[in-house]
């Protein structure tokens, strides 16, 4: 299978939100990657497109089996049936109408940060509040504040998990998740697990799928999965909400339906198919090239950016940098990220997510995608290190 991930197509001036929008710049922020589909991806694109019409779809058996299948040899998740899976436009409208269905106006939802930008936009236009539960970075590493989130549920409806974490790049263990129940079970949370980020997992880390733990705790949640991620194929828009609990089904079917995203793209239907049926082995090979770029980070930063630093990346594509190392002397910590990001981007032609983006526990922090060429890396990691050199001794 063609697996060209050293060259790829130019993207300037394709209407691409990730290089277009800071134009002039290196963009290595938004969540997508600089590679090409899988070939069967395309191919089975290319078929649908060849048909010629594109009228209104019905989602075939082929699609359940697809997703059922898949998971179940790739993750050891078993027994997805048609009735537990409801199509929709994206991940971000899955977890949306999960919170909708879950919640009350004024109900307070938990997230960990720093965490995904977007789940803040979507408490809030569900009319509910956002309750923190910070991650803790001790020892260069973050884990979970298992008596703070004790202290939160008590107050909460609903937990909004990221499994796999973005931007931490934390991939939960089976201990981890299992406490994280146990908390949300004793306090009646209803517990929504994004798995977006759940393929992309490296050696020695394996993702655990929510509804693989108990049978009472996965009665009271969801799992928002979809194969856009790691397929590169999130211009796509597909996605998938997974209940195991025929009540619970009814609830998010009918918050997709008030919120008109219930209908999928055909485009999104053959892709998500040929992903799942026959991409394995190009997710293989991505994985492998995703763990040289990563590798490639550490060592760069360890070489040539003193102080620099990562948690160690467990899983997605993207680097969570400790960047503090660039601080002014007298410089206070507050503002620092978004300086630093301002200052990449204006003078070193880079763009990066400011960590504050993900929450203010994100102070300090700068988010790096790794989901490119490693020519196009070390480009970057190069203006990185002019970046905090420069920052350093500017003026403040
Ligand atoms: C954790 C997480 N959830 C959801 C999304 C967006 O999903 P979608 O584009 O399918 O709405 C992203 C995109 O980066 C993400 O990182």
């Amino acid at each position: 299978m063609d697996c060209h991930f050293d060259s790829c197509p130019d993207r300037r001036n394709t209407e691409s939100v990730k290089w277009d929008l800071f134009p002039g710049t290196l963009p290595l922020w938004v969540a997508d990657m600089d590679f090409k589909a899988a070939p069967p991806i395309r191919e089975a694109l290319q078929k649908r497109l060849d048909h010629g019409i594109f009228g209104y779809e019905l989602v075939p058996d082929s699609y359940f089996q697809a997703i059922s299948n898949w998971f179940a040899s790739r993750h050891g998740w078993t027994g997805i049936a048609r009735e537990n899976i409801i199509p929709t436009t994206g991940v971000i409208a899955a977890y949306s109408a999960s919170i909708k269905a879950f919640t009350r106006p004024g109900d307070k939802v938990i997230v960990q940060t720093p965490c995904y930008n977007c789940f803040f936009p979507a408490i809030r236009n569900n009319g509910c509040e956002t309750l923190e539960n910070p991650l803790v970075y001790e020892d260069g590493k973050y884990r979970m504040d298992y008596e703070d989130l004790e202290a939160k549920a008590a107050q909460a409806s609903v937990l909004l998990l990221c499994n796999p974490q973005n931007p931490v790049g934390r991939v939960w263990t089976r201990e981890e998740l299992l406490k994280v129940a146990d908390i949300c079970h004793r306090h009646n949370v209803f517990v929504v697990s994004d798995e977006i980020h759940c393929e992309l997992t490296f050696p020695g880390h394996s993702y655990t799928p929510w509804a693989t733990l108990p049978e009472e705790y996965v009665k009271n949640s969801t799992s928002c999965i979809s194969p856009t991620k790691a397929f590169n194929i999130a211009g796509i828009q597909i996605a998938n909400v997974f209940a195991h609990d025929s009540e619970v089904y009814a609830k998010v079917d009918r918050a997709i339906n008030q919120n008109e995203c219930c209908d999928v793209n055909v485009f999104g239907v053959a892709a998500l198919k040929a992903a799942y049926n026959e991409s394995g082995p190009w997710l293989d090979a991505l994985l492998e090239y995703l763990w040289d770029n990563a590798r490639t980070v550490y060592c760069f930063m360890e070489d040539l950016i003193p102080g620099m630093s990562a948690p160690p990346i467990e899983g997605t594509y993207l680097m969570w940098l400790d960047c503090r190392c660039a601080m002014r002397p007298g410089e206070p910590l507050e503002g620092f990220s978004e300086r630093f990001a301002k200052h990449l981007q204006e003078k070193h032609g880079l763009t990066l997510s400011a960590g504050t983006l993900y929450g203010a526990a994100g102070e300090g922090f700068e988010r790096l995608n790794l989901a490119c060429p490693r020519t196009t890396l070390l480009d970057a990691l190069s203006r990185l290190k002019e970046g905090v050199e420069s920052y350093r001794n500017s003026i403040i």
